[in-house]
């Protein structure tokens, strides 16, 4: 079956130098998939389907890795994705404020996508591993906390203003 996704051929540089780092193409799925994740903005129907073409792995191979990492999307999210941590720590430090102000800053509820396409948010239940910064959120990559919505404001803008100088 055909694809309609495929690797830039920048990206095709970079599959080869991550396989020849493996033993074997199956070894090679996760960065494989973080490639992809990075090139297609989240792994569609279409990117599972090319990665198992890639690697010579059944598509249930690809889902199974899917399902286990929540870092991959399985839709279409904002330039700039932000998970909310409401595990115990940060919870018990309000980060049910954060949430709240996070609706009102953005207008979007968790999971959805601002009009602008810029950013979309979740709460998350697990903790994301920084209970020293809780409240906290993750920004891309970046952790910030401890939060209060004047620092949940100082952060966006700081992303926003970089995004206009690209
Ligand atoms: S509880 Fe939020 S980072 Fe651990």
């Amino acid at each position: 079956m055909s694809s309609s996704f495929e690797f830039t051929s920048e990206n095709q540089d970079r599959f080869s130098q991550i396989l020849s780092r493996y033993p074997y193409k199956r070894a090679a799925m996760l960065p494989t998939l973080h490639l992809a994740h990075q090139q297609n903005g989240y792994i569609s129907p279409e990117v599972e389907q090319y990665v198992a073409g890639l690697l010579e792995v059944s598509l249930v191979d690809v889902r199974e890795i899917l399902t286990f990492y929540t870092l991959f999307f399985q839709r279409p999210m904002g330039r700039h994705h932000i998970r909310l941590c409401k595990s115990i720590s940060c919870w018990i430090r309000k980060a049910d404020r954060i949430e709240e102000y996070l609706v009102e800053r953005l207008g979007v509820a968790s999971g959805e996508i601002t009009k602008n396409g810029n950013f979309s948010w979740e709460a998350v239940p697990d903790c994301l591993g920084a209970c020293e910064l809780a409240p906290m959120m993750q920004l891309d990559k970046d952790y910030h906390g401890p939060l209060t919505p004047d620092k949940v404001d100082q952060i966006l803008e700081v992303v926003s203003d970089s995004d206009s100088k690209v």
